[in-house]
């Protein structure tokens, strides 16, 4: 059944109604005229805390932007989304990423397959690999233990295993080094191989398809370098595959005793609970990779139960849609205070971009809202340096998302508290902002002529208003950051049923990778008609004439 417009549903009636008279509301009021502002508007789950009070809203908004979720059936998506029907319209294909962090005694049987007993049992593979690794048993083909692991994949094969692999350093096994190629450039590989001994590195071609072109050329790069220093029957000491395609496996020379499956309903983006995490379970060990997936799993779970007036995703979701359709937000900046967090942003970009980056419906007609907000980010503090200046007194509204642990895994306690500090005051500021007034009554007090305090007051006045939400944890473990990636894929998904785009294609990828064969082939080739516009003619022809 065709869905209604989103602009022509009751709820978002109401909602437009209702933004007319929030136009005007200022946070610092709104906290004043509720001393518990905070508590209604905080919550917690799986381990993470999230404070959204610092949003322009109030108990209202939030009521009608529950409507609006109901009205739009997000509840009926995400079960069906959990029971494995095909939501994923444009590829037929379920969507069961929650599948791959539930644990062995679950049920789940989809057409006919027990999904639950195909899961587990490619995760006792990665269990028993990684663990031969990891203890030494596994040999090179020259009799010495793996101290090299380089992971070859690209989006979503690259991302999310060399995020977490990052985020989880702390648990990382002291002798293997993780090194992730993933770029057609070819400064990528020449980086990685040129710090590792083809007698101790193991390489994972990590692909969904299997027909990334950035991907195989990497890996047909990495098997000529390997074979310059190795015989042919060493391959299988060194190279293994994670992907859905067998046949292309075997056909690049991979053992399929090598390969890790993952299925297609596994959507790449999604896919690092799958044995696309292989880098992540060798780095951290199976026991970590374990309690990553449990993390995600008692997030799915809230998600899956709680109502949406207390469902963090629903509410991240929900905050955001109102940020993005009523305050006009074009963008959303993710800031993690933990340097650990420092590829979040990028991964959360591929996440968020690639599934709602939309402007078609589920049913092929226009969308009649804005979608996907740009999301962007950089650790702080080291924001605060950089781009913190637009945010503070641009003239866009950005709304930021503030990530914290609040212990740290080392032992320099005065940094952490620091650390805090920046994270708490940036978000006060963004909210609180500082009229000219109290601007003028600072620089009056430093002793400053009136002419002077006049020529500075305005650019040193901050409008505030600015919304944010904080997102707490106590450590930064396995198990936090797995419930934070499924809390950030549930909000993704919220939203996406709200717009009613599928949240699972990708499209929108597949022009430029087409256009890109036929330039190379005349890059590589004899001079050919120039066919393009005069700009990409012009281009081409430099480079030639570089080469
Ligand atoms: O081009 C986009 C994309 O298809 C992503 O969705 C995906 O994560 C990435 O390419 C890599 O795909 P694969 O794992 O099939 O190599």
């Amino acid at each position: 059944m065709r869905q209604p417009t989103l602009t022509s549903t009751a709820s978002f009636q109401a909602l437009e109604n209702h933004a007319a008279t929030a136009e005007d509301w200022e946070m610092r009021e709104l906290f004043a005229a509720d001393p518990k502002r905070f508590a209604r508007m905080s919550l917690e789950a799986a381990g993470l805390f999230l404070d959204y009070s610092k949003n322009r809203l109030d108990g209202r908004t939030l009521e009608l932007l529950a409507a609006l979720a109901r009205e739009r059936g997000v509840e009926a998506r995400r079960d069906a989304m959990f029971a494995g029907e095909r939501i994923n319209n444009t590829e037929n294909r379920a969507v069961l990423h929650t599948a791959l962090r539930a644990p062995r005694d679950n049920k789940l049987v989809v057409d006919g397959q027990d999904v639950n007993l195909e899961v587990h049992a490619v995760l006792d593979r990665v269990r028993s690999f990684t663990d031969a690794v990891r203890s030494g048993e596994w040999l090179g083909h020259t009799g010495k233990p793996i101290t090299d692991i380089v992971n070859i994949g690209i989006g979503g094969s690259d991302l999310g295993p060399k995020m977490v692999v990052l985020a989880l350093r702390h648990y990382a096994h002291p002798r293997l080094r993780m090194h992730f190629v993933s770029n057609v450039d070819g400064h990528d590989m020449d980086a990685a191989l040129s710090q590792v001994d083809p007698e101790t590195t193991l390489f994972i071609v990590a692909s969904k398809t299997f027909t990334t072109a950035e991907t195989m050329m990497n890996a047909q790069t990495a098997r000529s370098w390997f074979l310059g220093h190795a015989p042919e029957e060493a391959l299988a000491r060194h190279f293994v595959a994670v992907s859905t395609n067998t046949e292309a496996i075997k056909a690049f020379g991979i053992d399929p005793a090598n390969m890790f499956p993952f299925w297609d309903w596994v959507g790449g983006r999604y896919s690092v609970w799958s044995a696309i995490g292989l880098s992540v379970a060798l780095a951290v060990g199976f026991g970590y990779f374990s309690d990553f997936l449990a993390g995600a799993h008692e997030m799915d779970q809230h998600f899956a139960s709680a109502p949406i007036e207390q469902n963090m995703p629903m509410i991240l979701a929900l905050v955001g849609f109102w940020n993005r359709e009523f305050l006009d937000a074009h963008s959303v900046t993710i800031a993690p205070y933990h340097q650990d967090l420092n590829r979040f942003p990028a991964y959360l970009q591929q996440l968020d971009m690639e599934s709602n980056g939309k402007c078609v419906t589920r049913d092929g007609d226009p969308v009649d809202t804005p979608t996907c907000p740009a999301i962007w980010g950089e650790p702080g503090t080291n924001g605060q340096h950089a781009y913190f200046q637009l945010l503070h007194q641009g003239t866009d509204l950005t709304p930021i998302d503030f990530i914290a642990a609040l212990r740290p895994a080392h032992e320099m306690e005065h940094h952490h508290t620091a650390l805090l500090a920046n994270c708490f005051a940036q978000s006060e500021a963004f909210m609180k902002g500082k009229t000219i007034d109290e601007v003028r009554a600072d620089l009056q007090a430093q002793g400053l002529s009136a002419e002077e305090v006049e020529r500075l007051a305005p650019h040193k006045t901050f409008p505030g208003n600015r919304p944010s939400n904080t997102i707490l944890m106590e450590r930064l473990t396995p198990s936090t950051l797995g419930a934070l990636i499924a809390l950030y894929e549930h909000k993704t998904f919220v939203q996406g049923v709200i717009w009613n785009v599928n949240s699972f294609d990708q499209w929108g990828v597949e022009l430029g990778k087409v256009l890109a064969k036929k330039i190379e082939a005349e890059l590589a080739g004899e001079p050919q008609p120039a066919n393009h516009d005069s700009s990409t003619n012009g281009l081409i022809a430099r480079a030639k004439a570089a080469f």
